[in-house]
């Protein structure tokens, strides 16, 4: 049977009895595509492929593509301008800045750094982390410890990706279903009420080679034979990627409602992250939720990594799919293999 679903007061689960930790609410988001629009039809000049197979296999029609000079600092800190819009609040607030990318502009300084630069927030701490598809709730966890344990008021989460310059544009099995954007959350302590009500995170480094860029780092520096070799690309074995997706989004999903004594019927929506629609659906059934209440964004954007839950959120939002007092699981899984989910009462 369905609980209530009128808003109500909760306990958080990680608050601990004596321990004096505070609550934390999504102030705002927001979120930036670039303007440029690659159609299946488009793909289908560049590899064999079609629209119909990409359609029929991923539910993906297009997906955008930043500028050649448009970097993944430029697309956060487009995302970041706008969560503090949507926030009512200015860059000097922020205390912490954490971007969520596999795609930095540079291995160092870190791209979080480049968007303090850009959006003018002097005051703030900035560094970046690297959970791939993931990478936006191990930010919120991260921003929330911040937030609970007094050290930070004000941090602004970003997820983004460039994942077009990291795409082999010659291999059909992997160009067709990545694509860029940025998506941002401003978290703040609050007295009373709940934003993020939980986060739960996973990984499983036996299964790194799954999905992984192989060159570019300490393993394999940038030389004449790792480019020619194409190992500057990111690399997916799909079908292994696919069966361990379903499974651990399922898991952290469900974790994530019992930490919250919660039931899926009492979530008004869900908002896994954006790879595959056949991924979104099996997730979706498995959980038990109706088709109205998953959020799916993916065919006009395909996986933009660690910007798609973001870019979700933040749409959800704007179309009226969440509302205040809402219930919404974000669900996440990715290269690691990382996964996790996160329970926010809007
Ligand atoms: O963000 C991290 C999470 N990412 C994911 O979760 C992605 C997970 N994986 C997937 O979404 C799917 O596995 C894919 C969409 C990547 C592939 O779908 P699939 O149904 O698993 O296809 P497949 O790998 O079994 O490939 C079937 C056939 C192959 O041909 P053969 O070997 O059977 O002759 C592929 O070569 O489809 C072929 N194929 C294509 N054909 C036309 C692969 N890519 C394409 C393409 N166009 N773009």
């Amino acid at each position: 049977m369905t609980k209530n679903t009128a808003p109500q007061k909760r306990t958080n689960p990680r608050q601990k009895p004596g321990f004096n930790v505070r609550e934390c609410s999504v102030a705002g988001v927001g979120s930036y595509l670039p303007e440029r629009v690659l159609t299946n039809a488009e793909l289908e000049k560049i590899v064999e492929t079609s629209d119909d197979w990409i359609t029929s296999r991923t539910g993906i029609k297009e997906r955008r593509i930043a500028a050649v000079n448009e970097y993944t600092s430029d697309l956060a800190a487009q995302a970041a301008q706008r969560a503090l819009e949507n926030a009512g609040m200015t860059a000097d607030q922020i205390d912490l800045i954490i971007v969520a990318t596999i795609t930095p502009d540079m291995l160092f300084p870190s791209t979080a750094c480049l968007v303090q630069q850009k959006i003018g927030a002097k005051r703030a701490v900035a560094f970046d982390i690297e959970a791939a598809c993931s990478g936006f709730i191990f930010a919120l966890e991260i921003a929330q410890q911040f937030v609970m344990s007094h050290t930070y008021d004000t941090v602004l989460v970003i997820g983004a990706e460039k994942l077009s310059s990291i795409i082999d544009w010659t291999d059909r099995n992997t160009c067709v279903l990545f694509g860029d954007g940025a998506g941002a959350a401003i978290l703040q302590a609050k007295s009373g009420g709940h934003g993020l009500l939980t986060t739960c995170m996973g990984s499983d480094g036996s299964k790194g080679e799954m999905l992984c860029m192989p060159a570019g780092g300490s393993r394999c520096p940038a030389s004449v034979d790792s480019v020619a070799s194409r190992l500057h690309y990111l690399r997916m074995d799909g079908k292994e990627t696919f069966k361990n997706a379903v499974n651990a989004m399922l898991s952290a999903a469900q974790e994530a409602l019992r930490r919250c004594n919660l039931e899926i019927g009492q979530i008004k929506c869900v908002i896994p992250h954006q790879a595959n629609l056949r991924i979104v659906d099996a997730v979706g059934d498995r959980l038990g939720a109706k088709p109205e209440q998953v959020f799916i964004n993916l065919h006009k954007y395909g996986n933009t990594s660690a910007a798609s839950v973001a870019i979700a959120l933040d749409e959800a939002v704007r179309e009226g799919r969440v509302e205040r007092g809402d219930l919404v699981l974000l669900i996440v899984f990715g290269a690691g293999l990382t996964w996790g989910a996160a329970v926010i009462e809007w």
